[in-house]
């Protein structure tokens, strides 16, 4: 029995990734969410939320480490401010958030929101970790899945995404989890940052699909000039994954393939 960390989110598509890792590590892991999950050796779950401020210091009881991983399309900034408090309170040692590139740069609210809980972080008197992750290709997919069903496909001028393995985050944070405090670190992404149409040619050919004319789009306004400077992508340094688009499709593929078999 070891002082457990504290995952939030540890339920969510990164957070059911980290925690195995955290326990083959030898770590005993709680879990914070909103709806519970199902206790085994070594883990645990409690219920709380972080943006209502619910069961935080409950949840922090004799925990040096937390990784921060909850987080939806609202309301992350308040979930940070609120945790980032009762870390402090708790006495924390290490206080790890997961936020996303281009935070301080997007004029979007959810990237905006992020930019508040990573000073909520630095802020906190607690030692802290930053990581800026990428967007996973669990979040493209249904973009480019959507986009690839229309008769002709949109194709946003200078939109590019640098989609990362949900597995390569995963084993990251874990190894940040496991070691100390290191502030601001390089952000991750995945290999190659792909614009729309070879996101898109590269998923209809995986799906056995015609290749579908394009039709340009530009997206107004000040959303669209900072796609357009590339805003939403890592800047150096970057630590860059290997497991790109085209190998997520072959796994997405094989995984449909053993269900229907
Ligand atoms: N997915 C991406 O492409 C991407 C890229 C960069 C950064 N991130 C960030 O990485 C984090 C995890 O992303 P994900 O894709 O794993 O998200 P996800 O699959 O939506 O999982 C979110 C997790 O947070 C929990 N949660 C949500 N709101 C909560 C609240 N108010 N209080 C307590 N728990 C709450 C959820 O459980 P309950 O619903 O049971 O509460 C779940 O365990 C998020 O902060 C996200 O912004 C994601």
């Amino acid at each position: 029995m070891n002082a457990p960390i504290l995952v939030t989110g540890g339920t969510g598509t990164i957070g059911s990734r980290v925690v195995p890792l955290l326990r083959s590590a030898g770590q005993d892991v709680r879990v914070l969410s909103r709806r519970g999950g199902d206790d085994a050796p070594g883990l645990t779950h409690v219920e709380g939320d972080t943006v209502a401020g619910h069961g935080l210091a409950e949840a922090l009881e004799h925990v040096d480490v937390v990784l921060h991983l909850a987080g939806g399309a609202k309301g992350d900034d308040t979930a940070a401010t609120n945790l980032a408090a009762a870390a402090r309170r708790a006495g924390v040692k290490h206080l790890l958030l997961i936020s996303v590139v281009g935070a301080d740069a997007m004029p979007i609210g959810y990237f905006r929101a992020k930019a508040a809980a990573e000073r909520a972080i630095a802020e906190s008197d607690v030692p802290w970790t930053v990581l800026r992750a990428a967007q996973l290709h669990e979040f493209v997919l249904p973009v480019v899945r959507g986009m690839a069903k229309l008769p002709l496909l949109p194709m946003p001028g200078g939109l590019r995404f640098e989609p990362v393995h949900v597995e390569e985050v995963a084993a990251r944070l874990a190894e940040l989890a496991l070691g100390s405090p290191a502030g601001r670190v390089a952000d991750i992404a995945g290999p190659e940052v792909l614009d729309v149409r070879q996101l898109a040619d590269a998923y209809v050919a995986a799906m056995g699909r015609r290749r579908r004319r394009g039709v340009p789009v530009r997206i107004p306004g000040a959303v669209g000039r900072a796609y357009r400077a590339g805003d939403n992508l890592a800047g150096a340094p970057v630590h860059r994954g290997a497991r790109g688009w085209s190998d997520f499709l072959a796994e997405l593929v094989a995984r449909t393939a053993d269900v229907l078999r």
